[in-house]
C-alpha cells in the first residue's frame, strides 16, 4: 500500500537530461535542508526518448553547482505506469503538460498532472520553465531561479 505520509513526485520535461533532472536535483537538496528525505520521493522523466539512459547535460550540471546543488542519474522516459507511482507529476512547460495529459488513462491520472510553476506563488499563470537546450549557458542559468522558487513553493505547500 502507498505510504499516505510520503508525497511522491515525478518532475516531466522533453529530454530528461535539462530542466527535470535540474529540478529533482534542487527539490533533493531542499528536503535534505528542511530534514524532510522520509517524506519525498522524487524522481523525473522525459515525454521523448532520445536521450535514454545518458548522464545530465553537462550544462545543466554546471550551472546548478554553482549553486551547490547536484544534478545527476540517466534519463528516461515518462510511461503510463508512472502515474501509478507518483501522487504528482509536474511539467515544466505547457507542451510537456499537454503530452503528460494525452498519456493519462483517467481522470485520477490526470489530477495528478500540474506545471511546476503552478508552485511558485509569484508566477503568472500557465508560466513556462523555458527549454534551454537550443540555447548557450545563460539559459541553463536563468531557469534555475524559476525552479528553485517553484520547489521551495512545493516543499512548503506539502509542508
Ligand atoms: P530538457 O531539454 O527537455 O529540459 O531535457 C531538452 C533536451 C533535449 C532536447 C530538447 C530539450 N532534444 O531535442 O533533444
Amino acid at each position: 500500500m502507498t505510504d499516505p505520509t510520503v508525497t511522491r513526485v515525478c518532475f516531466v520535461c522533453l529530454g530528461n537530461i535539462c530542466r527535470s533532472p535540474t529540478a529533482e536535483g534542487w527539490m533533493r537538496h531542499l528536503v535534505a535542508q528542511a530534514g524532510q528525505q522520509g517524506a519525498w520521493d522524487i524522481d523525473s522523466a522525459g515525454t521523448g526518448g532520445w536521450h535514454q539512459g545518458e548522464p545530465p547535460d553537462p550544462r545543466a550540471v554546471t550551472a546548478a553547482a554553482a549553486r551547490g546543488v547536484v544534478v545527476e542519474g540517466r534519463a528516461r522516459r515518462f510511461e503510463p505506469a508512472d502515474y501509478d507511482r507518483f501522487d504528482l507529476v509536474l511539467a515544466m512547460d505547457r507542451e510537456n503538460r499537454a503530452h503528460l495529459l494525452r498519456l493519462c488513462r483517467d481522470a485520477g491520472d490526470m489530477a495528478k498532472v500540474r506545471l511546476i510553476r503552478d508552485f511558485d506563488p509569484a508566477a503568472a499563470p500557465e508560466s513556462d520553465v523555458p527549454d534551454p537546450y537550443y540555447g548557450g549557458q545563460a539559459g541553463f542559468v536563468e531557469i534555475l531561479d524559476q525552479i528553485e522558487a517553484a520547489c521551495r513553493g512545493l516543499l512548503s505547500a506539502r509542508g
